[in-house]
């Protein structure tokens, strides 16, 4: 959700850095990218509409030991070039993450003062309020104007006359990291170079001023602050397609090791006496997270089924605002794969002051979310950078199994969990049947995802990759719903994808099958059955390995390859789908 990173270099190619730290923060916006560079006393900018490698031919020119730069995903104003950060005034030049929420009456001020606003942006305030308040001093005038500043933000500001920059977190993450090529700030570890390998984590309220002999904190009030490095684990950080045509199709491919890798994370790094006692404890267990996290959280309330604790699921941007009433012993389990959704963040913050305990599940160990639990549970899925969330998801699906299990038969889980791994090559290897899907997806104007049970569960997943990647019209109903209104909707351009894997309730599924066909709609089904039933005589079937209630994985797993497929097939980037961007730090 736009991403930012500053620093300086020992060379006067700090701007190169930059650029190559945009390219590696790509996947949190696309849609215009901007650099300034900072040498000889004088900000030059550079700023376009477009993809990061839209810069290229600039940054060579761009000399200076000391560069700015910025990928955005528009929140205010169009993506545009006027509108692409950085922004300066005077002698600044700020780039930002997040949303300044008391923008308007800020501008309004600064205008009455006769500042002129260029953008139609939100942080264009940011770089005039900063401006306003300089009487010579850098860092009192950044933290003079932060104080006036509500919502969420990340800023790096360069100054003319000033041999550094200046960092600020609240609300959006920002991470500093020392290495040989110099000193960086970024929203995320990725940005930074491959040597880095100690970071910083930036808490909110803090200011780092940055130079060439290190970083130095400070609170708002101007207060030092300390701030200690921690080694970071960089493997699977690399920004590179490893021959995969897409990071999509080669994020697919390390599904099944994000679930051995989260396995033996869980027994390595979790405190399972703790865990026990948090999960045994607690007489109400919500789970909650947005997107695709949500979508594993609604497969996990299954998993719990055999606690006495009542077990709800809840979207993490209703939670926030629209809590329910808590019991005496709330257990909140928080599902993200960044760790810094907004909304997540959010909903977690609130029940952390109301006493609830929290479990954090994320992919990120130096998260927000992290900071906020009670108890980590790690997803070990290495660095996601499409957009869409996948391997992450399995990696969850795992972590959530195994603290399901926590206080039954942990070790029988764990083993579950390492037989569904080895099964997701047989799924790869059916390429007959993904193409077949596929097919009928791309040629399709909506396609509905049904099943019962945690079938359903995996047709909300299902239905969301295919529409992010592929902007087909999706949507994923409970199977036995279709008759209650959405049979309105079949016809000739429309497709039933059904996942059929719950015996319990295979038969009333294969009727809702007929029920489509005999509208005029298309349909596939996804199953673990091995039974043949011959009035389906022409609908494709997919047969994945049988692997009991586990099947939620391996159906999961096929429809989003299908996903990728379709987006490919129809000439999608599905590594970089419109409009989207990936860690949503703003609400
Ligand atoms: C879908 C997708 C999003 C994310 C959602 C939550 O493919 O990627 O729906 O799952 O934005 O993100 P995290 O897990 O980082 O909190």
């Amino acid at each position: 959700m736009c991403g930012i990173i500053g620093c300086i270099t020992s060379d006067d190619c700090a701007a190169k850095s930059v650029y190559e730290g945009l390219l590696r923060l790509e996947y949190r916006g696309y849609d215009s990218v901007g650099i300034s560079a900072l040498g000889g006393g004088k900000i030059v900018t550079v700023k376009k509409s477009g993809r990061v490698s839209g810069l290229a031919e600039y940054v060579g020119g761009l000399k200076g030991n000391v560069a700015a730069g910025h990928t955005r995903w528009a929140t205010h104003g169009a993506p545009s070039g006027v509108n692409a950060h950085p922004h300066c005034e005077g002698r600044f030049s700020v780039v930002h993450n997040g949303i300044i929420e008391n923008y308007a009456e800020l501008r309004d001020e600064l205008i009455s003062r006769g500042y002129e606003f260029r953008s139609e942006t939100d942080s264009e305030v940011a770089v005039k309020l900063i401006a306003d308040n300089f009487r010579g001093d850098v860092l009192a005038a950044v933290a003079a104007a932060a104080v006036r500043l509500r919502g969420s933000f990340a800023l790096v500001v360069l100054c003319e006359g000033f041999e550094g920059f200046v960092a600020v977190r609240n609300r959006s993450s920002l991470v500093v990291g020392v290495c040989e090529e110099g000193i960086f700030a970024a929203s995320d570890v990725p940005a930074l170079p491959e040597s880095a390998d100690e970071i910083t984590v930036m808490e909110d309220g803090d200011i780092a001023v940055i130079t060439r002999s290190g970083a130095q904190y400070f609170d708002f009030c101007l207060n030092t602050v300390t701030r200690r490095a921690r080694r970071v684990e960089r493997d699977g950080f690399t920004a590179d397609k490893g021959g995969y045509p897409h990071f999509m199709l080669k994020e697919l491919n390390q599904s099944a090791r994000a679930v051995e890798d989260t396995v033996e994370g869980f027994f390595r790094s979790v405190d399972l006496g703790r865990l026990r006692s948090l999960v045994s404890g607690a007489d109400e267990i919500i789970l909650t997270g947005c997107g695709t996290a949500y979508n594993s959280g609604l497969i996990a309330a299954r998993f719990f089924g055999e606690s006495s604790a009542r077990v709800r699921v809840e979207i993490a941007s209703e939670l926030r605002y629209y809590p329910p009433k808590m019991s005496k012993n709330t257990l909140v389990i928080a599902i993200s794969q960044s760790g810094e959704t907004a909304d997540t963040v959010g909903a977690v913050s609130l029940f952390r002051q109301t006493g609830a305990q929290v479990i954090a599940v994320t992919n990120c160990g130096y998260s927000a979310i992290t900071r906020l639990a009670n108890i980590v549970v790690p997803v070990c899925a290495g660095a996601e950078i499409c957009v869409a969330a996948t391997k992450s998801y399995f990696g969850q699906l795992a972590a959530l199994y195994l603290t399901a299990n926590v206080c039954a038969d942990v070790a029988f889980a764990k083993s579950q969990l390492r037989s569904v791994a080895l099964q997701f090559s047989s799924v790869l290897s059916q390429t007959a049947e993904c193409e077949c899907f596929a097919g009928m997806c791309a040629a399709s104007r909506a396609v509905f995802f049904m099943g019962r049970g945690a079938d359903y569960d995996v047709a909300v997943e299902a239905s969301l990759k295919l529409k992010e990647v592929s902007y087909i019209f999706s949507d994923a109903y409970p199977a036995g719903e279709l008759k209650h209104g959405t049979l309105a909707l079949i016809d000739g351009d429309t497709l039933g994808i059904f996942v059929i894997c719950q015996e319990r309730t295979a038969e009333k599924c294969i009727s809702a099958v007929h029920e489509v066909l005999c509208r005029g709609g298309k349909a596939a089904i996804i199953t673990d059955m091995e039974a043949e039933d011959d009035s389906l005589d022409g609908v494709p079937v997919w047969r994945i390995p049988r692997v009991g209630k586990m099947s939620v994985f391996l159906s999961a797993f096929a429809l989003q390859l299908v996903a990728y497929r379709t987006a490919v097939k129809i000439g999608r980037d599905p590594d970089k789908p419109r409009n989207l961007a990936k860690s949503v730090t703003v609400e």
